[in-house]
């Protein structure tokens, strides 16, 4: 009896696995405040959970076209028209059970074993697994604090190799929340103008989490790379449809079709009441999920300005999604009770003890001198936190 060597070199979701230690600590009566998953703290908006209940009762029970209804690759065409300006044909699209699974079906139905994938640093903790299962090999690019998290032209130019098949990043980025504005997409895609051969992965999920004046631009509006630039997109985050289990993408015809035969194998589709309800999602009133955005952005001042009193603690003001990643640095190597804190692991295990507060290991999205913050929850339980938080870490030494 064994286990594949494919999955012993799999790291566990760190943020399934600290989402689940919270649990335990909760299961054991304490009072535990979660800000370690992904996941906005609404419900799905009413008139799309009556949308799918609709589309149950008019027979929406049966397996679609693998890539996805006609009807909702139509709307998702429109969307990307009506909000991004782009031009997508519904053969170009692609519906699958969540963003996650369109970046999986991408690196199955495209990678080869020793091929290079360049990932922007700090990177989405599912993106080195779902890379590394093709058998090619994750490179990072980091970009730091001073940065704002992003990765300069140079450094992204400087990694291209021969091998190196496709570029992955997420604007509005997890962990970091930073945005990419037009002029720093122009000087990637500056870089890229010189490697036609290399794809573009463009993970927008967040794209309805942008702070920034003017909001989300895609890479894919460019004109000189469009033709390669793969969009990755979904129902989770902007319409508060994480259980949902859908996503999307918007890739060159060659691409779709390739990762529609992958997806034909592995899970024939999407399911079609929800798909009904999603193309119902894109052509509503989208006040709902502009007025999550704003609440998110008022929570995000929030916190900064709180973490912003505690000695030590090192934050930016990203522009984008519900994260934050504080630099931690300062507390690592401090002592308490004669046990010195040593990585970004032991102190976010320090504070789940202590504070019974749950935030995920920077070492997780690459960046060991960080921890990210989700701040996808109730103002109360955001100041509550940060008050345990501060308290916790004022006792290090
Ligand atoms: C950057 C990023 N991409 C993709 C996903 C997955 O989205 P979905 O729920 O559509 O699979 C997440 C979820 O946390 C994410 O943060």
């Amino acid at each position: 009896m064994q286990i594949s060597d494919r999955l012993n070199r799999m790291e566990e979701s760190a943020t399934i696995k600290m989402a689940q230690m919270a649990r335990d600590l909760a299961g054991k009566g304490h009072n535990v405040i979660s800000l370690s998953l992904g996941e906005p703290d609404f419900d799905t908006p009413q008139h799309i959970k009556d949308a799918a209940k609709k589309a149950l009762d008019d027979g929406y029970t049966k397996y679609t076209p693998v890539s996805g209804l006609i009807e909702l690759r139509e709307a998702i065409c429109k969307k990307l028209k009506r909000d991004n300006n782009l031009d997508y044909k519904t053969n170009q699209i692609v519906v699958s059970n969540g963003a996650k699974q369109s970046l999986a079906n991408l690196s199955l139905s495209l990678l080869n074993e020793g091929d290079e994938v360049i990932i922007f640093a700090p990177y989405w903790v599912s993106y080195k697994e779902i890379i590394k299962l093709s058998g090619a090999k994750p490179v990072f690019v980091h970009g730091g604090i001073e940065d704002d998290f992003k990765v300069n032209a140079a450094k992204l130019e400087a990694a291209i190799t021969s091998k190196t098949r496709m570029v992955l990043f997420s604007s509005p980025c997890n962990p970091t929340g930073s945005v990419y504005t037009k002029d720093d997409l122009a000087a990637i895609v500056k870089v890229m103008e010189k490697y036609p051969e290399v794809l573009i992965i463009s993970d927008e999920i967040y794209e309805y989490i942008n702070f920034l004046e003017g909001g989300h631009v895609s890479i894919a509006s460019f004109e000189s790379v469009q033709d390669r630039c793969i969009v990755v997109n979904g129902f989770s985050k902007g319409f508060s449809m994480t259980g949902w289990r859908l996503g999307y993408m918007a890739a060159p015809q060659w691409v779709a079709a390739a990762c529609s035969k992958m997806q034909g194998q592995f899970t024939s589709g999407a399911n079609a009441f929800g798909q009904k309800a999603a193309a119902y999602a894109l052509e509503a009133d989208m006040g709902e999920t502009y007025k999550m955005a704003t609440a998110f952005e008022e929570r995000r001042d929030l916190v900064i300005s709180l973490l912003k009193e505690i000695e030590g603690m090192k934050v930016n003001h990203p522009e984008g999604a519900f994260y934050l990643f504080p630099d931690v640095s300062y507390f690592l190597g401090k002592s308490v009770d004669g046990k010195t804190i040593n990585n970004s692991v032991e102190l976010c295990e320090y504070i789940l003890e202590t504070a019974h507060v749950a935030i995920v290991a920077g070492s997780a999205f690459g960046v060991d001198s960080c921890v990210r913050i989700a701040y996808s929850n109730s103002t109360e339980n955001l100041k509550e936190a940060v008050r345990r938080i501060r308290a916790a870490l004022e006792k290090l030494k």
